[in-house]
């Protein structure tokens, strides 16, 4: 009986610390029950963060506070943040969940420099100095045919701005700079890469640890929301 007891009281302790990881155990446990498995505890676990305003918080703030950084310190970034970077941006939504992209990744300083000569930005170190940039080309293979081809450029600008937000949460300075739809420009970077005619070139994203501190851009506008209808 007593081997009973304990073994209940075991599984009641391991039901509630397997829910609890957002301090709402109890709620999450009650919801989830017998079946407080591994997925049932991540869909409680959404819900008691998003409900207490964590998750939104850190989402908004990130939002909120991110800015084009131009110039770097030469600190270099580790790997694993690239990583997560790219894993960020290939979590964008999609037409038809296409996901029409391919991404570049440039840690090579030659290379930087040629590129930065190319692009001919107003501050050249932007380029040169970054510890790394992105290159965003949208895939031709998987763009639609008619009146939907121009869907990649949104798709590839979702996950180009989930990328600078990325950046800007794990304390990286991050700028966009724009290819297509200039395509001599586009044409100019995917020359430098060797990016072949399948993929049109939308951005380079330059990034690196900031080593100057923008103000945030205040583009707060209520005069351009419309409630209803217009
Ligand atoms: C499509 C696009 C192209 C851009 N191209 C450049 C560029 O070539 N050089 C640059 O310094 N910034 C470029 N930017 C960054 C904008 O200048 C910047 O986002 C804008 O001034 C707003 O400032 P913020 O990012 O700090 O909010 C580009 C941004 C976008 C969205």
């Amino acid at each position: 009986m007593k081997k009973i007891l304990f073994l209940a009281a075991l599984m009641t302790a391991t039901l509630f610390t397997a829910c609890n990881k957002c301090g709402c155990g109890q709620e999450c446990a009650q919801k989830c029950g017998e079946n407080c498995d591994q997925k049932c505890e991540k869909k409680c676990e959404r819900q008691c963060c998003n409900a207490q305003g964590n998750v939104g918080d850190i989402v908004y703030n990130a939002i909120v506070t991110r800015k084009s950084v131009r110039a770097y310190t030469d600190q270099p970034v580790d790997s694993l943040i690239i990583d997560k970077i790219l894993r960020a941006g290939m979590s964008a939504p999609t037409a038809v969940n296409s996901q029409p992209w391919a991404l570049g990744v440039i840690t090579d300083r030659e290379l930087l420099q040629v590129l930065s000569d190319t692009l001919h930005q107003r501050n050249p170190q932007m380029v040169s100095g970054c510890a790394f940039a992105i290159v965003v080309a949208g895939d031709m293979t998987k763009a639609f045919e008619g009146e939907g081809w121009s869907f990649w450029v949104e798709d590839c600008s979702a996950m180009t701005e989930n990328m600078l937000l990325a950046a800007h949460g794990f304390g990286l300075g991050a700028c966009w700079i724009g290819g297509y739809p200039n395509r001599e420009k586009a044409q100019k970077i995917a020359d430098v890469l060797n990016i072949s005619d399948r993929y049109l070139v939308l951005d380079v994203l330059t990034m690196g640890y900031p080593a100057e501190d923008p103000d945030v851009k205040d583009k707060w506008n209520p005069e351009a929301i419309h409630y209803n209808r217009w």
